[in-house]
């Protein structure tokens, strides 16, 4: 679908139906209090201080003065929480900008531990605690990079050098502790000098692999998404396929695993409290291109049809997905036009004010 075969500005609100196994998006008047509204979400990642999130945020607003029909959601490093917290005050928003109940504070991650000894972590309570609305769950940067981000992936690869292994196993002998007689074996027939191409090349597969996957499991996860509902946070579930996933073929199966797992145990009453985000990782970030729109549409049906499978059609046609990857301001109107998006999740434009203001006024004039 081309820019210029776009006629029609996108809704802002509506309804969605399905007919003839097709979802469809039917308008509904401007503030409908029943009607689906989108959800323009900023990840800010790693980035900014709390006082620069806070005149971030001030930017944007302004630029979106007195837009009531979409929510906006921020989602500042942990450190900007509160100030933000402080910051977007329903009443204040009111009187300065002519917004207020339409603006989230969004964490970018919990943990699924309530309290203890998890140094650095932070429970869903504790966000609770200081006004979050909602958290990002199951970010493709936590689940497949933090393996290359901590190392475990060159310790790994480090354990499968010759001089490891060799000093391992003199050590294993002397100590003549009991070692399973096929690691011994395996062992061995690694440092055979006959086997060091093997040894390499072993290291070497392990090292990219984990590289690109060693990050938070479906089962973390999981758990995470129960924390957060149990708390009363709402929970911005992230899935999305990687490039050699796409060229083989996989997408379908692994966004329907990752769903599965993820939304396990989530009742059909609580899947109000839920929205999901389509991050495909190849789409990501600065130098990517975001997802063709044949493709977002494509993925976005398939997820709803799956929800459908699992919730039944009238929830899947009000649970909110959202596309992201290098949403920018002009291309956000293209995807609203989409009948299974419901908005974006934004990571680089989203820094911006003027980029994000005219991502959450979509399909409006610019603000003079
Ligand atoms: P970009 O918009 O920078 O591609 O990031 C998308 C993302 O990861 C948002 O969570």
């Amino acid at each position: 679908m081309s820019a210029s075969k776009i006629i029609a500005p996108p809704y802002r609100n509506y309804y969605r139906q399905r007919t003839a196994n097709q979802w469809r998006k039917i308008p509904a008047e401007r503030g409908d209090p029943s009607a689906i509204r989108p959800f323009l979400a900023g990840n800010w990642k790693m980035n900014l201080i709390p006082r620069a999130g806070v005149a971030l945020a001030a930017r944007i607003f302004d630029l979106c003065r007195d837009i009531k029909d979409v929510d906006m959601g921020f989602a500042p490093p942990f450190t900007g929480l509160s100030t933000l917290a402080d910051y977007i005050e329903p009443d204040f928003l009111r009187r300065e900008y002519g917004i207020g109940r339409n603006v989230f504070l969004l964490a970018q991650d919990t943990f699924f531990e309530s309290k203890g000894a998890f140094t650095g972590e932070i429970s869903a309570d504790m966000l609770a605690a200081i006004g979050v609305d909602r958290v990002i769950v199951g970010h493709s940067d936590r689940r497949a990079n933090l393996g290359k981000y901590f190392g475990f992936s060159s310790s790994v690869a480090r354990r499968l050098s010759k001089n490891f292994l060799t000093h391992t196993f003199t050590q294993l002998k002397s100590r003549e502790q009991q070692l399973h007689p096929q690691v011994f074996a395996a062992i061995e027939h690694l440092l055979d000098e006959q086997n060091s191409d093997v040894l390499a090349g072993l290291a070497t597969f392990l090292e990219t692999e984990l590289n690109e996957r060693a990050g938070e499991s479906d089962d973390a996860i999981q758990r995470k998404v129960q924390a957060a509902l149990a708390n009363g946070v709402q929970v911005i579930f992230c899935c999305g396929e990687n490039k050699e996933a796409r060229r083989a073929h996989e997408t379908f199966n692994l966004l329907e695993r990752q769903i599965r797992m993820g939304l396990e145990g989530v009742a059909r009453h609580t899947m109000s409290e839920v929205i999901i985000a389509y991050e495909p990782i190849w789409a990501i970030g600065e130098g990517a291109q975001p997802a063709p729109l044949e493709q977002i549409a494509e993925v976005h049906d398939f997820i709803r049809n799956l929800l459908m499978d699992l919730y039944g059609e009238q929830i899947a046609a009000r649970v909110r997905i959202l596309y992201g990857g290098n949403v920018k301001p002009d291309n956000i109107a293209a995807m609203m036009q989409l009948a299974g998006v419901d908005g974006a999740l934004v990571g680089g434009a989203s820094l911006n004010a003027a980029d994000f203001a005219k991502i959450i006024r979509f399909g409006l004039p610019d603000a003079v």
